[in-house]
């Protein structure tokens, strides 16, 4: 089995396509990113973890103009189906790096967001990659983010990846993308439970921390830095 990088580089041509027939209500999931940010937040400079082809950065470049976007990713090959999306805009800055061994500046990013990105490390990275963001976060900076969660019983996580599988398969998935995601998932996916989330933000040194929404397994989170 690959690993995670080349997965993503392989996928990469396909990937757009792909995740729209995936994952429920994913525009909904980005949208709800968005929502909770008070009208005169103006970031100046953004990170996008795990930017892949450019989903979530497409929103932020709609919603912040203005503001420098970092799009970091570990697939050199997805980043540059990012590239292509948006060309050389002069605010873009694409980076190949892994969340488990960055070097980010402290206090340069107004504003953090990751979507569906940080359950490909396991929960000792995760911790550090908070961390990582905490620091590399200005004063009443914002960490946003979608992933999927762990259910915190069997029971619900399994009901969840059920469930999940129907509404794929009414997206247009077929049985062979769903396989492959499931073949992927249990070889590079870490899940941890919304409740560890919450946690371990707030020992990285976050003192507000919610869960936005939730459906299925999918949480969008925000923590803030104070
Ligand atoms: C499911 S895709 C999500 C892409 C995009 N954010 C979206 O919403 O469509 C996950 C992305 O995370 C990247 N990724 C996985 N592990 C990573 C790591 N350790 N460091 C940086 N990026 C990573 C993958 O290469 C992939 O592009």
């Amino acid at each position: 089995m690959e690993n995670v990088e080349d997965f993503y580089d392989q996928l990469s041509s396909k990937y757009s396509d792909l995740i729209k027939k995936c994952v429920p209500r994913y525009d909904e999931l980005l949208h709800t990113m968005f929502l909770y940010l008070e009208p005169d937040f103006k970031p100046l400079r953004i990170l996008d973890l795990g930017c892949g082809t450019g989903n979530l950065t497409q929103r932020i470049l709609e919603y912040f103009p203005d503001a420098q976007i970092d799009a970091l990713d570990l697939s050199e090959d997805i980043l540059e189906e990012s590239r292509k999306r948006f060309g050389n805009q002069s605010n873009m800055n694409y980076l190949q790096a892994d969340f488990k061994n960055m070097h980010l500046s402290e206090k340069c990013y107004d504003l953090v967001m990751s979507s569906i990105a940080i359950h490909h490390v396991q929960d000792p990275f995760k911790f550090k990659l908070y961390k990582d963001v905490f620091y590399a976060l200005k004063t009443d900076g914002l960490f946003i983010f979608a992933d999927q969660t762990r259910g915190i019983t069997d029971e619900i996580y399994f009901k969840n990846i059920e469930c999940w599988k129907v509404e794929a398969l009414k997206l247009g998935s077929t049985e062979e993308n769903w396989n492959m995601w499931m073949a992927h998932q249990d070889a590079h996916d870490y899940h941890s439970p919304v409740g560890w989330h919450l946690e371990n933000l707030k020992k990285a040194g976050f003192n507000e921390v919610d869960l936005l929404s939730k459906y299925l397994m999918w949480g969008v989170f925000w923590a803030k830095k104070n």
